[in-house]
């Protein structure tokens, strides 16, 4: 049986208060002060993964900072607290841990933490492109985008994720807008992309703007806010919101009908997983990056996989087809906790054009 870790953290408070309903009443910075003290530990077992070729079993082991503490305390000792979350998994008996959330985002996105600790670590980041990319472009299919002659924005392009989707999109794509603050870090970018693909990409600090003509966008910011508003898309516009917490506000949801918002990265485990923790997807489900340490573990891929800012797009060719061959796939598309059908798509696109059409009838 092969053994694998996953850490994972509050994103915020509510996070917290779902686990220990009596910090409902806290406010937010005595429940973040208390949590900062609490000392990493075991959350659950994970059993039931089952593949033609192997049997894996694992634990969640829970660094209790939230996604704003994780980005606002010292670097140092926030790198603490995920190593002695990774000792918890050395402990257990897991021979690799994947990092989730912000715990990947801090620093160099676990070069040190797998520095310092004696099992592999991954960030999970290399199978959370493969899959923000195969859903996005099958949902921008579906309304009607062609890929090749889209407008394609990239929010957090320069980021871990961001970097590789977009080298992997600009193979196919004539129009892109990455999206950062560090207009120095997009520079450095832009002139990749056009040397390993020929594409010339326009680069933007603005947010708004960019989303302005976008047809499809790849949302993978770590913002801690929200950053797309009901406002900011077109009729029809696709949205792949990889980021965690989210970068597109639920508000999308309740006022905009004609436009798709999907979740990147949701991923169905071969088997009859039982993670012992609700981390609010349905039975079956997991993170992609959750997913890559799994299908790591069941290879008896004890290694460093996906670490820092720059990964290659023959790491995310090579996990999805360990993945395929053990048999995870993406799960259909969800948006805001819920599965969205073709049907609904449809309606979306149909919404959409009858949008169009009223604005260009109002002139
Ligand atoms: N769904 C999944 O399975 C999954 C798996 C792994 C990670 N994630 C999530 O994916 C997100 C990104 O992770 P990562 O490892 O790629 O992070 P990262 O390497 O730190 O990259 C973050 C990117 O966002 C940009 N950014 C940050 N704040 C911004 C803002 N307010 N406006 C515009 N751009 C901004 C950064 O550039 P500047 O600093 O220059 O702005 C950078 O390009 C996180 O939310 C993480 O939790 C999801």
């Amino acid at each position: 049986m092969e053994k694998f870790a996953f850490l994972i953290h509050p994103l915020d408070v509510r996070d917290v208060a779902r686990k220990f309903p009596f910090t409902r009443h806290l406010p937010e910075r005595v429940v973040e002060g208390v949590f900062r003290l609490v000392p990493p530990m075991k959350l659950s077992h994970i059993t039931g993964i089952k593949t033609p070729y192997s049997e894996a079993e694992g634990w969640f082991v829970s660094c209790p900072l939230t996604a704003r503490q994780m980005i606002a305390l010292p670097e140092k000792f926030v790198y603490k607290r995920i190593i002695q979350t990774g000792r918890v998994a050395e402990k257990l008996g897991a021979k690799i841990m994947g990092l989730g959330a912000f715990s990947s985002v801090v620093g160099d996105a676990g070069v040190t933490i797998a520095k310092n600790l004696r099992i592999a670590v991954t960030t999970g980041n290399s199978y959370t492109v493969a899959t923000a990319i195969e859903g996005a472009k099958e949902a921008a299919r579906l309304m009607g985008h062609d890929i090749r002659t889209a407008e394609i924005v990239i929010l957090g392009a320069t980021g871990s994720i961001g970097k590789v989707c977009t080298l992997l999109l600009a193979r196919e794509a004539s129009k892109m807008t990455l999206v950062a603050r560090n207009k120095a870090n997009l520079e450095e970018l832009a002139a990749k992309v056009l040397y390993e693909t020929g594409l010339s990409v326009k680069i933007t600090d603005n947010v708004k703007q960019s989303l302005a003509n976008a047809q499809v966008v790849i949302a993978v910011t770590s913002a801690t806010d929200t950053i797309i508003g009901p406002q900011d898309l077109m009729p029809g516009a696709v949205v792949c919101d990889v980021a965690r917490p989210r970068n597109v506000s639920r508000r999308v949801a309740e006022e905009r009908d004609d436009v798709l918002v999907i979740e990147g990265g949701v991923i169905e485990v071969p088997g009859e997983i039982d993670f012992g923790f609700d981390f609010g997807f349905p039975p079956g489900m997991a993170y992609a990056c959750m997913a890559e340490t799994m299908v790591l573990a069941l290879e008896r891929r004890y290694e460093n996989f996906s670490l820092g800012r720059d990964l290659t797009v023959g790491q995310v060719e090579e996990i999805s087809r360990l993945a395929k061959k053990h048999g995870f796939k993406l799960a259909g598309f969800r948006s805001f906790e819920r599965a969205v059908s073709s049907e609904e798509i449809e309606q979306v696109k149909e919404r959409a054009r009858q949008r169009r059409k009223e604005a260009v009838n109002m002139g």
